[in-house]
């Protein structure tokens, strides 16, 4: 993690913004008439995204969060995901939307979708804004994807590399120098 690197970009923060309005008009048409969405925002990484995501959303919502961790501070997955954090709130009988930044690997996807499921939601939608579909490893697809991106190691919008550049407004690609 003492490595150098540059960060290219590769998504502007207008097409985030752009491509998040698109997104919440899906997702209007999903749930609307909900009586009231449980927004369960995947920290720490889908912060920045969520926040922008739900003010988008005229919808009566909720926001909730749980901590799950595969990455720690390497660039490769453990493929053991850990729940460091649970949701506060019961989500039995609700609409739930998870929301996540990134789908690699698909573990951490596929393990948090799991452990909701087990608490019988009415209904649970989830939705990226990236993925990287040529790194799956377990056969998994958010509802809603922002933006498929190649196998390139990315940062900021929420996204680390050994917790940092998170803060940065845009999606960049690290490389190494
Ligand atoms: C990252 C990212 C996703 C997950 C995707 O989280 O935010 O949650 O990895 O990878 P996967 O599909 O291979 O499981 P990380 O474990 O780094 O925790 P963080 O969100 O706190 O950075
Ligand atoms: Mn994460
Ligand atoms: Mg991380």
């Amino acid at each position: 993690t003492d490595r150098r690197y540059v960060i290219d970009e590769m998504i502007s923060a207008k097409s985030i913004a752009a491509r998040i309005e698109e997104l919440s008009r899906q997702i209007h048409g999903e749930f609307d008439g909900t009586d009231k969405l449980v927004v369960v925002g995947l920290l720490r990484g889908s912060f920045v995204f969520i926040a922008d995501l739900v003010r988008e959303l005229d919808l009566p919502i909720e926001v909730d969060f749980l901590e799950a961790s595969s990455y720690g501070d390497g660039m490769e997955s453990s493929r053991e995901v850990r729940i460091l954090k649970d949701l506060r709130g019961a989500i039995e009988g609700r609409d739930v939307l998870l929301v996540e930044d990134i789908v690699d690997t698909g573990h951490t996807l596929h393990h948090v979708t799991n452990l909701l499921k087990s608490r019988e939601p009415a209904r649970l939608k989830t939705i990226a804004l990236l993925d990287k579909p040529t790194r799956r490893e377990v056969d998994m697809k958010a509802d809603w994807t922002g933006f498929e991106i190649p196998d390139e190691f990315v940062v900021g919008y929420g996204i680390d590399y050994a917790q940092r550049d998170r803060n940065l407004p845009f999606i960049g690609k690290v490389r190494f120098t």
